[in-house]
């Protein structure tokens, strides 16, 4: 390996060691100290996750095995009750933290509140008492679209207090997507806003709601939170105010001693066919693993003030919002709004008014930055950050470069953390205290997390090869499976390549034992960090009256990474502008903003193999402008080709 070198501009082969104050100061100080975690974790996994489980959650009863494994089904933790609500507030009282601010949350108009941990256990033992009132019950779930304001943290630790199932429908996706979800989880319950504040307009997620509820049936009553003071529509017998149930509720509720593998939520991800994937998660393994990772990965101190920029809509607030630092302890800030606004500097002014320690955000959101220009961070100052991560996309080294210089002022070490919805946690990252950092690595397995290179038969491909990621043993945080679909739990995650978890992603190990990741494997896309199934918008599209077939693929794009180009033949209407227009706003109702095409192309056929087979890699190709290369003796009608190469937008 060699060292960092002013001016060099291979960054990929440049290697940043840990700065030595840092690693001074860190839990995990050097390489020799985290292979030997990685060993002992590797050796004895049962003795390794046992004894941290025993020292790290609070046990109403003592679990008596670390692990019942049944592939392809985990049992971690079995006859042990335990409860994460309790693991992350209760735990605290007793202690100086019971005064420390557990969140520090900031809304877009400006608007700030601040936590502590005592003040925090009150508002969610009183919101438990609300949902009990309400008739949930351990097992019902709770279907949350809310905005990011305390209450939507004080939700799911409310729900995780009593036993239900949270399920948190991120605050873009549409009506027909939370009727959906909804219906796949039977929630009993929904909590929202009136409305919520983006960039100084209001989203209207009430309205939202309603339209879901027509057509969510199980849902018996919904809890508005007044956030704006907008004007809504309540439905009397259905609707309540959040405010009016919290009046009288009274702040004692000892949580609920919960068995391990008792189900704590479930969170909607894309996959590869049309319907979003309902990833069930557990109480103990996941709380562990999201305490664990956190610790490890953010080198958390008592003195931080950590941020994660991500929304709780996505796994990465789940974990990385709320779990795993309120069980550290840790102070959190948490924002509401959208980082250009009232301009692009928020971000910085947000971290030097609250003197931000530990900052972790997405590539997309740099690659933003980027383009906005250096001023907007050199109006703050930036001297309290000693961490940077990034989640959610592999991160292109000239981004890393940028993130490193322009905000880590070359002092603070960058965690590029590998992870996903299934996986609960954190799986490879740098430790910053101790891993040598190489720009767009992911570099090591966390303690525990055993990866492997295969290829399509599961054979170990050697070092520098790129193949299929498969994770060769269980961990905690791992999911316990789909919402209602068995089958497609094994068929998706552990059937492709036999004894082995299939992350989906395409990677490589490099010399030194650190991985690459290169993006998914599957028709899955990753637009700005979001991940995005190509065959659920597809549906939408092909839902509109006007379209006959549609393929969507993905396109380079400088600041979201993917972007979503789609090709459609028409059965009705005129390929022009106009109808352009409304298919995106079409997918934009049926599932989201996030999923909104970039580029419509219109067709008269779609390149097809004999087979049927739409050729997505030709699709690609035209869609990033670039000349086709591969073979195409198979097309169904070379015609094709030329008429999309033409219909350029
Ligand atoms: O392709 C990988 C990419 O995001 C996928 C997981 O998406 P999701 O479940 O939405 O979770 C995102 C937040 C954890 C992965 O299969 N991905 C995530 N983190 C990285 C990444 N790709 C490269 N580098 C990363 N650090």
């Amino acid at each position: 390996m060699g060292t960092a070198q002013a001016g060099q501009t291979d960054t990929e082969q440049v290697v940043f060691p840990p700065p030595p104050s840092f690693s001074e100061q860190a839990g995990v100080c050097s390489m020799q100290q985290y292979q030997q975690m990685w060993d002992d974790a590797a050796d004895d996994p049962e003795g390794f996750w046992g004894r941290l489980a025993k020292e790290e959650l609070y046990w109403f009863h003592p679990f008596d095995k670390v692990l019942e494994w049944n592939e392809p089904y985990a049992k971690w933790f079995t006859e042990g009750k335990t409860n994460v609500s309790y693991n992350c507030l209760d735990v605290h009282l007793d202690s100086w933290r019971k005064n420390k601010a557990a969140l520090i949350w900031e809304g877009e108009p400006g608007d700030t509140r601040t936590l502590t941990y005592a003040q925090l256990h009150r508002e969610v033992c009183k919101f438990s008492n609300v949902l009990k009132a309400l008739g949930v019950e351990q097992g019902d779930v709770v279907s949350i679209y809310m905005p990011m304001v305390p209450e939507l943290a004080i939700a799911l630790l409310a729900c995780a207090r009593i036993g239900a199932i949270h399920s948190v429908v991120f605050g873009g996706f549409s009506s027909e997507a939370i009727a959906e979800r909804n219906n796949d989880a039977s929630a009993k319950i929904l909590l929202t806003a009136d409305t919520g504040w983006r960039r100084g307009s209001q989203l209207p997620l009430k309205e939202t709601v309603d339209k879901a509820l027509e057509k969510s049936p199980t849902v018996e009553k919904c809890i508005v939170y007044r956030r704006t003071g907008s004007e809504v529509n309540m439905v009397a017998g259905r609707d309540l105010w959040w405010h009016d149930l919290m009046e009288s509720a009274s702040p004692d509720c000892p949580a609920e001693p919960l068995e391990s593998e008792t189900p704590l939520f479930i969170l909607y991800t894309s996959g590869s066919t049309g319907k979003p994937k309902g990833i069930k998660h557990t109480t103990a393994g996941y709380n562990l693993y999201a305490k664990m990772t956190s610790r490890w990965v953010f080198d958390l101190k008592d003195t931080d003030v950590y941020w994660c920029t991500a929304d709780i809509g996505w796994i990465t607030g789940h974990s990385y919002i709320v779990y795993g630092p309120l069980s550290n302890g840790v102070t959190a800030v948490m924002y509401e709004g959208a980082p250009n606004w009232p301009d692009e500097s928020r971000f910085w002014d947000i971290v030097d008014r609250h003197q931000v320690t530990i900052f972790y955000t997405a590539p997309t959101a740099i690659r933003a930055f980027i383009k906005w220009g250096d001023q907007h961070v050199e109006k703050h100052d930036l001297s309290s950050l000693r961490l940077l991560g990034t989640v959610g996309e592999p991160i292109n080294p000239a981004a890393w470069m940028w993130y490193h210089e322009k905000i880590g002022k070359r002092r603070c070490p960058i965690v590029d953390t590998w992870w996903q919805t299934e996986t609960g946690g954190i799986m490879m990252s740098p430790l910053p205290g101790a891993t040598p950092t190489k720009p767009g690595s992911c570099t090591r397995p966390l303690p525990g997390i055993i990866p492997q290179i295969v290829d399509e038969k599961g054979n170990e491909l050697g070092t520098g090869q790129q193949g299929i990621l498969v994770i060769t043993k269980p961990w905690p945080g791992m999911l316990r499976g789909i919402w209602g679909d068995d089958d497609r739990y094994k068929q998706q995650y552990w059937s492709t390549i036999a004894h082995n978890y299939l992350a989906g992603d395409n990677a490589m190990c490099d010399a030194d034992g650190y991985y690459w990741i290169y993006g998914r494997l599957d028709d899955v896309l990753n637009v700005a960090g979001h991940r995005l199934s190509t065959t659920e918008v597809e549906s939408a599209l092909v839902s509109h009256p006007s379209v006959a077939e549609a393929a969507v693929v993905g396109r380079p794009d400088d600041v979201k990474g993917e972007a979503v180009a789609a090709f459609v033949t028409l059965s009705s209407g005129d390929a022009n502008e106009d109808l352009r227009k409304q298919l995106k706003q079409h997918v934009r109702q049926q599932i989201g903003a996030h999923a909104q095409p970039d580029d419509v192309r219109f067709a008269a056929l779609l390149p097809k193999t004999r087979s049927g087979k739409i050729m997505r890699r030709l699709l690609r190709d035209i869609a990033a402008g670039k000349e086709t290369i591969g073979d195409t003796t198979t097309l169904e009608d070379y015609s094709v080709l030329a008429s999309l190469r033409s219909d350029e937008e």
